[in-house]
């Protein structure tokens, strides 16, 4: 594959720790080639550590998008910036992708969705989730021999980390972006959630705010009734006090049932079923071993594909696709606003 030139727009700290070295992993396709921030000290720091020239640092974003040379945008701006971000590809027919969740609130996301579907140029959300191997597992080898599908039960939960880097983050502690914590990192669950059994149609929850720093609600306890017409629960949070992390997802099923666990305490990910219409025909339990991909890798081979072929279709993660993650967490919010009343979720 050719080499093709991306510019970095927002250079914090994922910026740094992840996309820098997932781009210099795949050296052999995208090449760091510009770069913006708002403090465009961190911007140089940035472009020296990636080998940007100092010429191709830009004191605006527009100046990112107009470089003729720049083959596509890699945008990790506070969300609320997303759609501004995307207005501006469209406007300088610049194939972008951005980083989750799609926009700072339902509004912003719908019109997102609208842009990136009014244009041929590829724009994808760089859900990373969406790329885990388990999830091709469990959707073409294990689902399949569980016979009708009923019921989930979604379990995310972790203690409070105060050493947590991402707190410093001005956007984090005073969120425009709805939902805060339950947003930022709850779309992840609810891709990994709807990659596997399909889109939710409505939603019951309580949500609660547990710590000051979160800026405002960070647990969510909740029922889902998929469009399928299975049903399930969902939990989410990481502002407990001290307990284990613990990240489970159960799917039951008329033949069987099945456990996937990706809690840090294991060694891998584990995926653990056994088959039976009853617990007198269990078949036992088997477990497998996940091995997983390096998902910023997949995301990024997925995305610069699509350009380099200059085919939106190849985009995997859609902004219509991240709407609905999005959508969820709204749901859940409205939800608990009316005392855990059912909520439909909306669509794009
Ligand atoms: N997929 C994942 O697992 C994952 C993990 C972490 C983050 N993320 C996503 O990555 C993105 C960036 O997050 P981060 O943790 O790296 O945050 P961050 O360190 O705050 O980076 C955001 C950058 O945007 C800049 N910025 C702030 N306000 C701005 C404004 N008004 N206009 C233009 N630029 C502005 C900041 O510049 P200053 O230096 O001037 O403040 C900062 O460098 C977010 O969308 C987040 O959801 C994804």
């Amino acid at each position: 594959m050719t080499q093709l030139n991306v510019a970095i727009v927002g250079t914090g700290i994922f910026a740094t720790d992840t996309h820098l070295p997932t781009i210099e992993k795949l050296a052999h396709i995208i090449k760091p080639f510009a770069a913006y921030n708002r403090t465009k000290s961190k911007s140089e720091a940035f472009a020296t550590k990636a080998g940007i020239p100092s010429d191709k640092v830009y004191s605006s974003l527009e100046e990112a998008f107009k470089d003729p040379q720049v083959q596509f945008v890699d945008a990790l701006l506070p969300v609320q910036f997303n759609l501004e971000a995307v207005k501006l590809a469209i406007a300088n027919d610049k194939p972008i992708c951005f980083e989750k969740p799609l926009a700072a609130n339902l509004q912003q996301a719908k019109e997102i969705v609208q842009l990136s579907e009014s244009t041929k140029l590829p724009i994808g959300v760089l859900e990373n989730w969406s790329f885990r191997h388990a999830i091709h597992i469990l959707q073409k080898e294990i689902l399949p021999q569980l016979g009708d599908v009923i019921g989930f039960t979604y379990h995310a939960t972790g203690p409070w980390n105060e050493n947590n880097k991402y707190l410093a983050t001005g956007w984090r502690l005073k969120p425009e972006h709805i939902g805060g914590f339950l947003s930022d990192g709850g779309v992840h669950q609810l891709a990994l959630l709807t990659d596997v059994l399909g889109d939710v149609a409505s939603v019951s929850a309580l949500t609660k705010q547990v710590q000051e720093q979160s800026g405002t609600d960070d647990i969510l306890f909740s029922t889902f009734k998929l469009k399928s017409g299975v049903i399930g629960t969902f939990t989410y949070g990481s502002a407990f006090g001290a307990t284990d992390k613990s990240t489970f997802f159960t799917i039951f099923g008329t033949k069987g049932s099945v456990v996937y666990d990706w809690s840090p305490a294991l060694s891998k990910p584990t995926i653990t079923y056994q088959l039976g219409t009853s617990g007198q025909s269990s078949s036992g339990k088997k477990t497998i071993e996940v091995d997983e991909v390096d998902t910023f890798a997949e995301e990024f081979t997925n995305f610069a594909e699509a350009v380099l072929k200059n085919d939106k279709s190849i985009v995997k993660v859609t902004p219509r696709k991240a709407f609905q993650h999005l959508a969820i967490v709204a749901a859940a919010l409205e939800s608990s606003k009316n005392g855990g009343s059912n909520v439909e979720v909306e669509s794009a």
